[in-house]
């Protein structure tokens, strides 16, 4: 009889737990603080504000610049004027002399006003050097008039007087044609300051409030998601992370969120690890229980059974009444599989028997054979060769049972499970022990499907698998390789597609257990 219902006790113990991808590791952020942005926001105003001051202080010079010079223009006037009153007055007087009877009254009677023109005259000069020769010809026939008073001498000053009056004239017209330019220029530039104030005013509110409300609008968004998904990290959501484009404290907010979301699935799929292992323990105790409890009541009629073979084998052919030479064959047939059937229940008696939690000296290759042989009755390995090959020198292990038994169990479940599908070929699997420096090795060897090399890279990867959910739950050998580390040990998985796997594991003799941390 191969105990079929037990495969079900046996197989991988998270069969169907659903796999979850891992978080990716988040990335570090450079440090771009909010307070950094503010002054950075600030700084730019300033230098806005700087900018815009510099333009309207260089508009005020321009502006101080023509006030000046209609000043100095107006001062120029004043003097022209003055000086070109005189001379016209003068231009009059001499007119008014040379139309009077000749000889009375003398130079010095006449009212001419001479002193206010010398006055000015050194003046204008500086500022009008085109009127020099004018001037010249102007005191020198002042001088001629006063040396000589005659009608020649007042004509020739009259002339002279009226032609420098006309140049004065003619530079007062100059000025003033300068000074409504200045006006005008004046005006154009208020004008162009004030515009480029009311443009620049609205071109900083606008740029400014644009940008404030962006940030903001963007900052608030951020801040809803990230409560959006605390709280959705509270309900159950274990989904791709948030994305993280900010490098201020939001974007380290979103990491820490990120972070949290990652720890809290890591520490919940460790927690499904351990309850399944809870789960496959206490399996494993009702199976021993139940083993233990038929063992007991398979034992007693097989003892009658054995007995009453016994008794037939020794008594055939002894009297008529007994059984036949014949029938001894037959008693011995009985006995043989009588025999079987008790050691097959001290098997099932011995590996489901509760076994110490803690560390004990075990011979790992009476546990190999009996978990081999225990095995062997399992419907997967229907049609499987299942070798061993012990090496005798192997010292004590201190270890504890269950967890070598758990591993070498899933390693010969995956042995066989690789067989399925394979023809041509005898199935096989060879386990083998033997000694090795600081320890010894365990090796299951099956010539199946094997793994190619992406699948290989993955095989101990917790919830990685590729059989179908009822068959498989991706924690066999990750479950394998924490037993084993977790006692200094080392698993490795060596494959060749369509050739075979070997499976080796180490276990140091100084192999201790260390509770999962
Ligand atoms: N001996 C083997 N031969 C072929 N493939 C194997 C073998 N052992 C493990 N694997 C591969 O490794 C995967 C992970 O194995 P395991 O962790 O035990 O999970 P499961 O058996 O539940 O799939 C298996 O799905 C299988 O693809
Ligand atoms: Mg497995």
């Amino acid at each position: 009889m191969k105990l079929g219902l037990l495969a079900h006790f046996f197989s991988d113990p998270v069969a169907g737990a659903e796999g979850v991808p891992a978080a990716g590791a988040a990335p570090a952020l450079p440090q771009r603080t909010l307070r950094a942005k503010g002054i950075l926001a600030l700084l730019a105003m300033v230098i806005y504000v700087a900018v815009f001051a510099l333009y309207v202080a260089h508009g005020r010079q321009v502006l101080d610049h023509i006030v000046t010079q209609q000043e100095q223009i107006l001062d120029r006037q004043r003097a022209l004027i003055k000086v070109n009153a005189a001379v016209a007055h003068s231009v009059v007087e001499l007119q008014f002399q040379l139309n009077r009877r000749p000889g009375v009254p003398a130079y010095g009677d006449i009212g001419l006003d001479f002193a206010a023109i010398e006055e000015g005259l050194p003046d204008l000069r500086q500022r009008f050097p085109e009127i020099v020769p004018n001037v010249a010809r102007f005191v020198g026939d002042v001088s001629a008039l006063n040396a000589a008073w005659s009608a020649g001498t007042l004509t020739a000053l009259r002339n002279s007087a009226q032609e420098l009056g006309s140049q004065l004239e003619q530079l007062e017209d100059g000025l003033g044609d300068r000074y409504h330019l200045l006006a005008r220029q004046y005006h154009d530039a208020i004008q162009h300051t004030f515009i480029v104030w009311v443009v620049s005013s609205l071109v900083g509110i606008l740029l400014f409030g644009t940008l404030v409300s962006m940030f903001f609008t963007r900052l608030s968004t951020d801040i809803k998601l990230l409560e959006s998904r605390a709280v959705a990290i509270v309900g159950g959501y274990r989904g791709p992370p948030l994305e993280i484009a900010r490098r201020d404290e939001v974007g380290g907010l979103m990491q820490a969120v990120n972070g949290m979301q990652a720890e809290l699935r890591r520490w919940e799929r460790q927690q499904e690890v351990s309850r399944q292992q809870r789960f496959h323990q206490e399996k494993m105790a009702a199976v021993g229980s139940l083993a233990a409890a038929v063992a007991h009541e398979v034992n007693n009629p097989i003892a009658a059974i054995v007995g009453i073979a016994q008794h037939l084998i020794l008594t055939a052919g002894t009297s008529p009444w007994a059984g036949s030479a014949a029938s001894r064959d037959e008693a011995e047939l009985i006995l043989t599989h009588a025999e079987r059937i008790a050691s097959i229940m001290r098997q099932v008696a011995s590996l489901t028997a509760r076994h110490s939690p803690q560390p004990e000296l075990l011979d790992l290759n009476s546990l190999v054979e009996a978990t081999c042989n225990f095995i062997s009755y399992d419907k997967r390995f229907d049609g499987i060769e299942l070798a061993t090959e012990l090496a005798t020198d192997l010292p004590a292990v201190n270890a504890v049972a269950d967890h070598l038994t758990q591993v070498l169990m899933n390693l010969l479940i995956n042995a066989a499970d690789s067989m399925e599908g394979v023809k041509g070929r005898t199935r096989r699997i060879d386990v083998s022990t033997a000694a090795a420096e600081g320890g010894m090795l365990l090796s299951v060897t099956d010539n199946g499907c094997g793994i190619g090399p992406a699948v290989l890279a993955r095989v101990f990867d917790e919830f990685f698998t590729t059989k179908p959910v009822e068959r498989g739950g991706g924690i066999g050998l990750y479950l394998c390789k924490s037993l084993i580390e977790q006692n200094d040990g080392r698993i490795a998985l060596e494959s060749t597609p369509d050739i075979g796997t070997t499976a080796r594991c180490f276990v140091p003799s100084s192999y201790r257990h260390r509770a999962a941390a």
